[in-house]
């Protein structure tokens, strides 16, 4: 499809409130990370807490687990507050001002959001206007995660940012996809009319540690599965790919971001592609298990191909993923091997 000269990637833009070229690199201090509790969120609060940034974690629990933020319930730069981010939310009283928000709140396996359908499309509409009224009201940056299913079931491979995508809009899988898609219009809406400091990630497949065993997604399921010594369920004909990003590379690549100046949408994923069929076969010998394949229906709408192109990642956040599959998929069996995978 032609994209006009005045696409928002074409080049990239930068978000209306941008600095200048003079300022220094961007450090923030005090982060509000909705959706703080489920996998990547929680990659998230641990990373910036790292970093010396307090967090304020805004969760309201749908999908996500109070185990997944318990390693940093002591930590005194660590908040967390229950809410549901469609109505009206705040940092507690007295707290410093946060100057960064990361809105990742949103059901994301199919098997979360086909439960909570109407929750998923609010989320991605109230939700994200109500994190949006936040971030202009303190002159925060915000970080949206958006995600890879904006493409659809793609007809050009590997997605750029500059493909627009092929989505069905009453498919089963429209509540997600026209969710995010709708919130991409309206951050973006935001940042042009009032100079919100908004900047945009597609995240592709991402998967590590705190992922729940039976989130229906890829890699949690063959894992859960492989260790349990039960078959690996591989979809259809098992030969349709995805490309998977480890955890800690997504966040590498979600906190360049916000640093940045940039607008997007930026790809953030791993080119590296594998067919499911592979990646059962990879997880059966990293686990040592016995287990052997079967394969079962493939879910309507299911995308036969994905594959982020990262070009515009690479060359203006200079990230790139730096975790090789069998690496990630070990450090993630390890973890599961530790934790119930319930
Ligand atoms: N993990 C991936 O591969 C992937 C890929 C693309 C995009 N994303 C995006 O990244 C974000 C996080 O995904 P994840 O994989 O960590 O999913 P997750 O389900 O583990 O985490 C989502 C979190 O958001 C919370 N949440 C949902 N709706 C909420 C609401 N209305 N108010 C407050 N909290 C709410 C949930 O309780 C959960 O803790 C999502 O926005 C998702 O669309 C993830």
């Amino acid at each position: 499809m032609e994209v006009p000269a005045s696409s928002p990637v074409d080049p990239p833009a930068v978000s209306p409130a941008a600095r200048t070229s003079e300022a220094a690199p961007r450090s923030f201090r005090h982060a509000l990370v909705t959706g703080g509790a489920g996998f990547v969120g929680s990659h998230l609060c641990t990373a910036l807490l790292a970093e010396g940034c307090e967090v304020t974690c805004v969760d309201d629990f749908c999908t996500g687990r109070r185990q997944n933020v318990a390693h940093l319930a002591s930590h005194p730069g660590f908040t967390l507050i229950e809410a549901d981010i469609c109505r009206p939310f705040d940092i507690a009283p007295g707290a410093r001002p946060p100057d960064l928000v990361l809105n990742f709140a949103s059901p994301a396996s199919p098997a979360d959001y086909l439960r909570s359908p109407l929750h998923t499309l609010h989320t991605g509409s109230s939700g994200t206007w109500q994190a949006l009224q936040l971030a202009h009201r303190y002159g925060a940056r915000l970080v949206h995660a958006s995600t890879s299913e904006a493409y659809g079931d793609p007809q050009e491979h590997p997605q750029s940012e500059r493909y627009w995508g092929h989505v069905n809009p009453v498919g089963p899988r429209s509540v997600y996809d026209e969710a995010k898609r709708y919130s991409e219009a309206l951050a973006t809406a935001r940042a042009r009319v009032d100079g919100t400091d908004v900047g945009i990630v597609r995240l592709f497949n991402t998967y590590g540690p705190r992922m729940r065993g039976y989130d229906g997604r890829a890699v949690p399921t063959f894992i859960r599965q492989a260790l349990a010594g039960e078959p690996l369920t591989v979809t259809g004909d098992g030969r349709q790919t995805r490309s998977l990003a480890y955890v800690d590379d997504t966040v590498r690549g979600i906190l360049a971001m916000a640093r940045s100046e940039l607008l997007g949408p930026v790809n953030i994923g791993n080119p590296t592609e594998i067919t499911m069929q592979q990646l059962a076969e990879l997880i059966i010998e990293l686990t040592g298990s016995r287990s052997g394949l079967r394969f079962i229906e493939r879910p309507g709408d299911d995308p036969a191909v994905r594959c982020p192109d990262i070009t515009l990642a690479r060359g203006k956040l200079q990230w790139e993923p730096q975790t090789g599959p069998e690496e990630g998929l070990a450090r993630t069996i390890e973890w599961f091997r530790r934790h119930a995978t319930g």
